[in-house]
């Protein structure tokens, strides 16, 4: 395994997860910029990975199973997006044809800043995993998102990266719905929503990474698909409904897509010409196809629903919606809120179970589907008990 460490203060962290690494029996070769020899030698590292510091001399030659970057500056950021290849570990990264974990770690204007977003997609349309990074203070004593994740949670995903079948969901079957429909009205209008597919798509990464053999329906996702997940498209709420009863017999089935709720009533073939007139449209009720999933449901399926609504009646509304729909567990999030939910790279939620409740603080998409698909494992696993009496 290749770890590149780039030069920020979070290069200390490096230090104690090649000791994990290590300790974990993988053979860590340490990839160590400039910049970061400002803050821990390379010696340091190597003597951590129990190397001599001549064994790598070309870095786009090592082959490696996995590569992690950890702590990933912007600048390394920009770097692996654009494909630069200046120093040990951007031109390691460049030859790397394995899977790619980086941990970005950085001032969190730095993090915000429209041109670090466009790297992180970037990477991430490219299948590259992102661990972190957390909220809290920063090392210069400001607040918000830009801490480095810490090395044992970096340690995990390594862990799970390199061993998918072995992972907690393997041989599992996991069906997740992402994005938003759109239902026609025309030859080329639509009524749709905001959903971009983001938590559907993290998921999706998310029960991939654990091993599970996924299926992914995508109705308009405004992201790729996640590696190694089956994708199957389906723009309309009549083609997921089709697609989803079609897979109704998976394990775990985690419907994050925004279905509408009301189509239009007649769609036209042809696009309706401008003609200064009032159009009038009428919309009915769709089909529920998570009632539909839930009366299809077999034994020892965990169904989870997701409640995009608004405020503290959303919430209630959610929980009335856990027992109307008959499902396992439904994940509210405030729709509400420009911050979090639809199209935004971060959620907060509430995971509503039949005994009890847990609140998903503010964080990345990838951190809080780990959280939803744990939930949904416990109840998998509850199943499997009881099944076994
Ligand atoms: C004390 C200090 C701390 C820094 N911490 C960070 C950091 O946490 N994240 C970051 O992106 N850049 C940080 N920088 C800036 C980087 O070191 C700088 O952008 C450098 O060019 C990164 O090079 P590299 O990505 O090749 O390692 C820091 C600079 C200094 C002087």
């Amino acid at each position: 395994m290749l770890v590149g460490v780039s030069g920020g203060i979070a290069a200390y962290k490096a230090c104690e997860l090649v000791r994990l690494l290590v300790k974990a029996g993988h053979e860590v070769v340490p990839l160590v910029t400039p910049a970061a020899e400002g803050f821990v030698r390379a010696a340091t590292f190597d003597a951590l990975a129990r190397r001599s510091p001549t064994q790598e001399p070309y870095p786009h030659l090592a082959r490696a199973d996995l590569l992690v970057v950890a702590p990933c500056t912007a600048n390394t950021l920009a770097k692996l997006a654009h494909g630069l290849a200046d120093n040990l570990v951007s031109e390691a990264a460049l030859a790397h044809e394995g899977p790619t974990l980086v941990a970005p770690a950085m001032n969190p204007r730095m993090w915000a800043h429209p041109a670090t977003r466009a790297n992180v997609e970037r990477l991430r349309s490219r299948g590259v995993e992102l661990v972190g990074p957390g909220e809290g203070d920063t090392a210069e004593g400001e607040q918000g998102v830009g801490r480095m994740a810490e090395p044992e949670e970096i340690l995990e995903r390594c862990t799970a990266l390199l061993r998918p079948n072995n992972g907690s969901l393997h041989g599992k079957r996991v069906l997740v719905t992402a994005g938003g429909t759109r239902e026609p009205l025309d030859a080329v209008r639509y009524v749709g929503n905001r959903s971009s597919g983001r938590m559907g798509v993290a998921l999706a990464a998310e029960a991939r990474r654990r091993g599970a053999e996924v299926t992914l329906l995508g109705a308009n996702l405004a992201v790729p698909p996640p590696p190694g997940v089956e994708h199957v498209d389906t723009p309309t709420t009549a083609d997921l409904e089709r697609e989803a009863l079609a897979r109704a017999d998976a394990d775990l089935v985690l419907m994050a897509a925004a279905v509408a709720d009301y189509a239009p009533a007649h769609a036209s073939l042809e696009k309706r010409p401008k003609d200064g007139e009032p159009w009038r449209v009428e919309l009915r009720p769709t089909r529920d196809v998570l009632r539909e999933l839930s009366q299809r449901r077999t034994n020892g399926q965990v169904l989870v629903g997701f409640a995009a609504d608004t405020g503290r009646r959303g919430l209630e509304r959610a929980r009335e919606k856990l027992h109307a729909k008959g499902v396992s567990l439904i994940v509210f999030n405030d729709v509400g809120r420009g911050d979090i939910g639809f199209d935004a790279a971060e959620n907060e939620v509430t995971i509503v179970g039949r005994d009890g409740e847990r609140r998903v603080a503010k964080a990345p998409k990838e951190r809080v589907a780990a959280e939803i698909v744990d939930e949904a494992e416990r109840l998998l696993e509850g199943h499997g008990r009881a099944s076994a009496h």
